[in-house]
């Protein structure tokens, strides 16, 4: 397994990988062009060829980055890259002097394992007024904020 930064190359099994997990009701889907548009973001688990996971850092704020599209083959789960791709994103917030990093998520359970603890979302005004505020899903949203200082 090959954990590397994505390429275009990557971006349609990258679309698929989120949009299975999407119909499983697990994540939000995505449509390509912000696949290509947060392609400079993402880091793919590269199984010989083959995309078994995607997870990106998007930058949110001078102290704040998020974990988006998250998303680990279903034939993969379970042993332990959902887990160590997370860590490396943090690495990467924490490389890029970035202290605080977040999830909104229905895998509590799973973010707590990788040390974060769950937050007001009231607490994170860069998310609630840059991206919630456009989001379907406001002011109803029923994912957990979750957060990890670095
Ligand atoms: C959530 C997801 C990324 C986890 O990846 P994974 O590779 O299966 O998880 P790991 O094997 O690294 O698990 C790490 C730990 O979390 C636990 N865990 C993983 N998923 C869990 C779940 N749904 N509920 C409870 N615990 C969970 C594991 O048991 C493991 O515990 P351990 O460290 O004590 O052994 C993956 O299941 C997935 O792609 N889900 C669908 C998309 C999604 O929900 N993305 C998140 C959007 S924010």
């Amino acid at each position: 397994m090959q954990f590397r930064k994505a390429v275009m190359a990557d971006t349609e099994a990258i679309y698929e990988l989120i949009q299975l997990n999407a119909e499983l009701g697990l994540m939000l889907p995505r449509p390509r062009i912000s696949i290509y548009e947060n392609l400079q973001s993402m880091t793919v688990i590269d199984d010989q060829g083959t995309i078994v996971g995607v997870g990106g850092l998007h930058i949110l704020w001078s102290d704040l980055a998020e974990i988006r599209s998250l998303a680990i083959a279903p034939d993969k789960k379970g042993l332990g890259l959902g887990k160590e791709l997370v860590s490396l994103l943090v690495k990467e917030a924490h490389q890029l002097g970035i202290p605080r990093v977040l999830s909104l998520t229905y895998q509590v359970e799973f973010f707590k394992k990788s040390g974060f603890t769950i937050v007001a979302k009231e607490s994170l005004p860069q998310k609630v007024w840059k991206d919630c505020l456009n989001c379907n899903k406001f002011p109803t949203c029923d994912e957990t904020a979750m957060l990890l200082v670095v």
